[in-house]
């Protein structure tokens, strides 16, 4: 997989590009109003000195030879050296220009008779390489029941384009320096904006195996982080749990094998301290058996979970009748629960789909240690029912109530709630971890509950 861009980089190079995006728009707009702003201007020049043009005409009668229009004209128009006029009569000739500048046809064409002067459009163009704008209108001249003539002023804006040049040259630049500002200031604001990142990460670095107890506190972070800070320390809660088991489970091994193991010396060193006779020797050695199958019975139930905990238990796919199960296990424990005076009764039925063999295994372990904990004279109830599409069931029975803390802790392994009971019924404690293990195997979930003076477990698998 490609590594991810830095997260510096990344807001840097966001950061640049809508810094640009937004000076480079600012720097088009600020250019385009400067230029309209100056066309206005030339636009109200030109106005005025189209009226001043049409005052003039008005005042003089053309009829009486163009000599003194130009006269008129030349002196109203003195000192205006970069102001160019032409006026052209009804008939089309040009009955004064102040220089022999060519006006465009496009502007005599953009004035009608009678186009007011507020309508009025200037109209630029080139001609030997410099640039006008100019503006045309209807000038009434000063005969009585004449056609108006056209009138046309124009103005060199030269000057406006270099200025204009000037102007876009220091605005590239100021943008350009800004871009590279803003890239500098985003660069340093990405920095200083991970530093809680880099905070956390030494933060972190400071936990090992042996200090697994540190915790990020949650509020000394941004909050954009303190997300990651509880997760974090949730993962950590797991880990320090997981952690703590396994030390509990090495432990608790160890504890559990020397037992019997040391009862098996003692039994041995006793049996070799004299001469015995043969049947002393056997009942030495029956005893010994006991041990022995109570080690091999711990050792395979340690085996079972080992495969469990790596996935390595077969799994059949088959229906399985759990009541039908429930009945067979009564039967099986039938002498066991008469002997301890103890009712069994079953109520509904249910089905789900798994391996019939091991969860036969779980439901005997639910019903033996039922059987264990129920006093003489008091019922244990199996009760199957569905709940949406899962197959539910609870084992119930009367007896002394488990406290809270124990509940969850029921399914560790080698967890009793009382470790001083241990009695020949009593196994090591791996029952209600192997039974958890199989209900998981199969997409199950189990709990223990305590209440009203009743142990209950409670199992929830797909239905079948
Ligand atoms: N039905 C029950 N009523 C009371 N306590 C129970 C019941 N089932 C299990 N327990 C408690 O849970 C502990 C763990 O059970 P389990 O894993 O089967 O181990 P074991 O049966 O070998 O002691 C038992 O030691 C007992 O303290
Ligand atoms: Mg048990």
């Amino acid at each position: 997989m490609k590594r991810p861009r830095s997260i510096t980089l990344r807001l840097t190079l966001y950061f640049s590009i809508a810094s640009t995006a937004v000076l480079l728009v600012g720097g088009f707009v600020i250019g385009r109003l400067v230029e309209a702003h100056l066309a206005e201007q030339d636009l109200r020049t030109l106005q005025g000195k189209l009226e001043l043009v049409r005052a003039t005409l008005a005042d003089t009668r053309t009829q009486r030879g163009v000599a003194p229009l130009s006269a008129a004209l030349d002196s109203a128009l003195i000192g205006h050296h970069d102001l160019f006029v032409q006026v052209i009569g009804p008939d089309g000739r040009i009955l004064y220009a102040s220089s022999d500048l060519l006006f465009p046809e496009v502007l005599r064409s953009s004035t009608g008779p009678g186009a007011a002067a507020t309508e009025i459009r200037s109209i630029t163009w080139e001609s030997d390489d410099r640039r006008y704008r100019g503006i045309a209108g209807s000038a009434a001249t000063g005969n009585a029941g004449e056609a108006p003539a056209i009138a046309e002023v124009a103005l060199n804006i030269d000057f406006h384009r270099s200025f204009m040049a000037e102007f876009r040259n220091s605005l590239w630049l100021a943008i350009a320096a800004g871009i590279v500002i803003s890239a500098l200031l985003g660069w340093v604001s990405a920095r200083r904006g991970l530093a809680p990142a880099r905070r956390m990460l030494k933060l972190t670095q400071r936990i090992s195996a042996n200090r697994l107890g540190e915790r990020l506190p949650p509020e000394s972070v941004p909050a954009e982080l303190s997300d990651l800070a509880v997760a974090f320390n949730d993962m950590l809660d797991r880990l320090e749990d997981s952690f703590r088991r396994l030390s509990d489970f090495s432990s608790d091994l160890a504890h559990e094998l020397r037992t019997p193991v040391g009862n098996l010396m003692m039994q041995t060193q006793v049996a070799l301290s004299k001469a015995r006779t043969a049947d002393e020797y056997r009942e030495v050695l029956y005893s010994n058996l006991e041990e022995y199958e109570r080690l091999a019975h711990m050792t395979s139930d340690m085996l079972f979970l080992a495969k469990a905990d790596n996935g390595l238990i077969q799994n059949a796919d088959e229906t399985v009748s759990l009541d039908e199960e429930i009945r067979q296990l009564f039967a099986f424990y039938d002498a066991l629960s008469e002997e301890r005076g103890v009712d069994l009764v079953l109520i509904g039925e249910g089905c789900v789909r798994g391996d019939r063999a091991m969860l036969r295994r779980a439901l005997g372990n639910l019903l033996a240690n039922a059987i264990r904990h129920t006093a003489h004279g008091k019922a244990i109830t199996v009760r199957i029912g569905r709940s949406g599409n899962r197959t539910e069931l609870r084992v119930e029975n009367p007896g002394e109530p488990i406290a809270g803390e124990h509940l969850p802790r029921l399914f560790d392994r080698f967890y009793r709630v009382d470790p001083s009971r241990r009695s020949k019924g009593d196994g090591a404690g791996l029952g209600l971890a192997i039974t958890k293990s199989i209900i998981e195997a199969h997409g199950g979930e189990i709990g223990a509950s305590c209440a009203e003076g009743s142990v209950r477990f409670e199992i929830a698998l797909p239905a079948g």
